[in-house]
């Protein structure tokens, strides 16, 4: 009876699915909340020093990540290719992470050191010259831009305010650490690093 009841008023049913949806959400998210193994960095995993975190936001603000995922699911057919299924103690410092959901590139989290800085150079600025059939664009602009070192530490007192450990020798250290840079320079950083603790081990 009170069943017909709910079916056949919506506002009752609507209602009443979304609580049951939060339950259900509410069961898989707390107890991620507190496991360690989802909110502690795996060994070897630090902040990103500054000209890598100047790269990542360059990968970001180009929006790599509309054709490259960085996330190796555990699947033999990834793990073949790519290396290490990704777990979660890879991206604590990841803010927003960049999982990616569409390949139309291969797959970039465990890139690093995969090809050298000249490969990558001449990658960035014609796709084609290293790759022929490659539809990925070319970035050559990225070889004009001078990192703001500024900017990129201000970036890591943020960070630092949310709970990233950076010291802060290590923030007034970074405008100097990237003066002179490209953002070519910072991008290939911080792929270089990619993956590099957990393909390590
Ligand atoms: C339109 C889709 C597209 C976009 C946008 C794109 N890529 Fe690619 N990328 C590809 C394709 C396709 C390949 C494979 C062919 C090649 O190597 O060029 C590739 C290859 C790569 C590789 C070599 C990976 C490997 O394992 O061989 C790297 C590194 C890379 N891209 C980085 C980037 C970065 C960084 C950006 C953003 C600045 C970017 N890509 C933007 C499509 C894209």
């Amino acid at each position: 009876m009170n069943h017909e009841k709910v079916e056949k008023n919506i506002s009752v049913m609507a209602i009443l699915i979304v609580v049951v949806i939060s339950i259900g959400g509410l069961v898989e998210i707390v107890p991620l909340m507190a496991s360690s193994a989802a909110t502690e960095p795996l060994e070897g995993i630090r902040p990103y020093p500054a000209l890598q975190l100047a790269g990542r936001d360059v990968y970001v603000r180009e929006g790599c990540y509309v054709c490259h995922s960085q996330q190796i699911r555990p699947f033999r057919s990834e793990t073949e290719r790519y290396g290490p299924y990704s777990v979660a103690g890879e991206f604590v410092y990841d803010r927003p992470f960049q999982f990616g959901s569409k390949r139309t590139g291969p797959d970039l989290a465990r890139v690093g050191k995969r090809y050298s800085d000249e490969w990558h150079r001449i990658h960035f600025m014609n796709p084609r010259d290293v790759v022929p059939e490659s539809n990925m664009p070319g970035y050559p602009w990225l070889a004009d831009n001078e990192v703001d070192g500024e900017l990129v530490a201000n970036k890591m007192r943020a960070l630092q305010m949310l709970g990233d450990p950076y010291s802060d020798e290590e923030i007034e250290a970074a405008a100097a650490d990237v003066a002179g840079r490209t953002e070519l320079d910072a991008i290939i950083a911080y792929l270089q690093n990619l993956g590099t603790a957990r393909s390590a081990r």
